[in-house]
């Protein structure tokens, strides 16, 4: 079976950053044809960055790396600095990267990839405010129609928000993309907070990290000891979310998940719940299906394809 053709795009971040090694590890399954940045988690410079330093650690020189939008459509920026450290990794030490991004914009690059590829054969994977995807279809909206499927970390229905009562960051990021996206056809499948609530990483999760023994392994372990140590409300049961990872989790053992039908709508005016995802399974000639909601995921079945995988890389 060929390895199904993936775009990234991203904010890196912690678990941005556990997420692309967890693609750079399933080559078989996966052929990642680039990554895309954009500012979120912390600035652009950085986030682009933190791409190019997870694929020097992967040794996958190979993976272009765009940077793409450096704020918002309309609203003014935030960040989650508080959730990921200043640098976006931690307390990793960083460096400059061995190779830097390739010149030019994600948002032309995502299109331009599009049309040189089939149709219907390339996923984009979203962890990040969506901002490039917005900038995409404002481009060529027809070429993102190309895309096979549009596979997203953001929103939340029945967990709340994590950045307000009722946001999610990503959407709250960038609360007007993410609208233009859910309005642009092609079909989505959302991992919000409800999904990657279920998939939490603990103590015991870092120790068997640590015992894989690789340099990668040790990098999440060292990341996600570095979440653990945050006093931040939304670590249940001892553990912290692996939001993104799950994006890349559902592309390679999607029986791990389920999910259902919705129409997905976002509120952008408000100030006291904008990036509100308005998650509707009544579907309705008026709120037709434009995104499947995934509503279950199996943790422990997630971390342990996420251990082994690791084993792969240096
Ligand atoms: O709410 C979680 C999401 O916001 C993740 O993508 C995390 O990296 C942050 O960007
Ligand atoms: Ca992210």
């Amino acid at each position: 079976m060929q390895p199904q053709p993936i775009i990234i795009d991203c904010d890196p971040g912690i678990d941005d950053a556990i997420a692309l090694l967890l693609a750079f590890a399933s080559p078989a399954k996966l052929d990642l044809l680039g990554i895309t940045t954009v500012a979120g988690n912390v600035p652009l410079a950085l986030t682009t960055r933190n791409a190019c330093l997870m694929r020097e650690l992967a040794s996958s020189h190979s993976v272009p790396v765009y940077a793409g939008c450096a704020a918002p459509l309309v609203r003014a920026p935030v960040d989650a600095g508080h959730f990921h450290g200043a640098s976006g990794l931690g307390n990793l030490p960083v460096s400059q990267p061995d190779q830097p991004a390739s010149p030019g914009h994600a948002a032309r690059w995502i299109v331009d990839t599009l049309r040189q590829r089939p149709s219907n054969t390339v996923t984009l994977v979203v962890m990040g405010p969506m901002t490039n995807i917005a900038q995409a279809i404002a481009l060529d909206a027809d070429a993102v129609q190309r895309a096979q499927c549009i596979v997203a970390m953001g929103g939340a229905r029945c967990e709340g928000g994590n950045i307000t009562a009722s946001a999610e960051f990503n959407i709250f990021a960038d609360p007007h993309a993410a609208r233009r996206v859910f309005q642009c056809g092609c079909p989505i499948v959302m991992l919000g907070l409800d999904a990657t609530h279920q998939v939490r990483a603990n103590p015991a999760h870092v120790a068997a990290l640590r015992a894989v023994g690789t340099r990668a392994a040790n990098t999440v372990a060292s990341l996600l000891e570095f979440t653990l140590q945050l006093p931040a409300n939304d670590h249940r049961d001892g553990g912290v979310p692996l939001h993104d990872p799950c994006t890349i989790a559902w592309l390679l053992d999607p029986a791990a998940f389920t999910d259902l039908p919705c129409h997905i709508d976002v509120e952008t005016e408000s100030p006291l719940t904008i990036g509100h995802t308005a998650v509707e399974f009544r579907v309705s000639a008026d709120k037709p299906t434009n995104a499947r909601w995934v509503v279950s995921a199996n943790g422990a079945r997630v971390f342990e394809l996420l251990v082994q995988s690791l084993r792969h890389l240096p």
